[in-house]
């Protein structure tokens, strides 16, 4: 099986938590847009969920499936949210971020009862880490934010080699209008630690660390898909 199949298994089996009447987060990402298009199939035949999207490119794509949109303003309270990982562990801790969306992602999941994660087997690791950490900057003052940040890996112990995102035409520019700083880390042995020191960091607006948010996660392999739980 190809990636791709293997991304599009993984959303086939999480539809077993889309049912009639819910409201839905839509998540980001080359995994969740299978997901995305799946759920647009089943608008088509007439289910009726709310979704509220992660990203503009999400909320893109479910318009143009004919999927009902709303916001966390109108619509607070989520039943669940289906969203990609870059990295799962085994505890369900989560690297997200490779596509920018993590802010709306981890409000979206913070707003939901249960945040369903769907990924192919690569994704899942014994360590965090070896995928590059995205944290989101405020662009005022980045580089100072950003000293701050290599200060705070460096006591901890980690690799302090944090990348600005670039784009195609300058710096990666997220949803909200902020920057994005990949830390290479390799290895994350505490994430918790971590975690709670970056939300510490005036000018860090997010991390991509999702640590205790995902409840259960769909990951599909050459042997099929297996359903881990937190
Ligand atoms: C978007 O910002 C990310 O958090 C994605 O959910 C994550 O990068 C997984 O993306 P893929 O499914 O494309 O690997």
């Amino acid at each position: 099986m190809t990636q791709d199949e293997l991304k599009k298994a993984a959303a086939e089996a999480a539809l077993v938590h889309v049912r009639d009447g819910m409201t839905l987060g839509l998540g980001t990402g080359s995994t969740a847009r299978p997901f995305v298009d799946l759920v647009g199939g089943l608008v088509a035949d007439g289910l009726n969920v709310t979704c509220v999207p992660t990203s503009e490119v999400t909320a893109a794509q479910a318009r143009g499936l004919g999927i009902p949109l709303s916001t966390l303003d109108e619509t607070p309270h989520l039943d669940v949210t289906v969203d990609g990982a870059d990295e799962l562990d085994d505890r369900l801790r989560l690297i997200k971020g490779g596509g920018g969306a993590l802010l709306r992602e981890k409000i979206v999941a913070s707003a939901s009862d249960e945040m369903v994660v769907i990924a192919d087997a690569s994704k899942h690791v014994e360590m965090l880490g070896a995928f590059a950490l995205p944290i989101e900057v405020v662009q005022f003052g980045a580089q100072v934010t950003v000293g701050k940040v290599a200060a705070i890996l460096s006591e901890l112990k980690l690799t302090p080699d944090v990348r600005r995102r670039e784009g195609n035409d300058g710096p990666f520019i997220t949803d909200g209008g902020n920057f994005i700083f990949d830390c290479h880390l390799e290895r994350l042995p505490n994430p918790e630690e971590l975690a709670s020191a970056l939300e510490a960091q005036t000018g860090v607006v997010e991390h991509g660390l999702f640590l205790g948010l995902a409840a259960r996660a769909y990951v599909a392999g050459p042997d099929g898909v297996k359903e881990l739980t937190a």
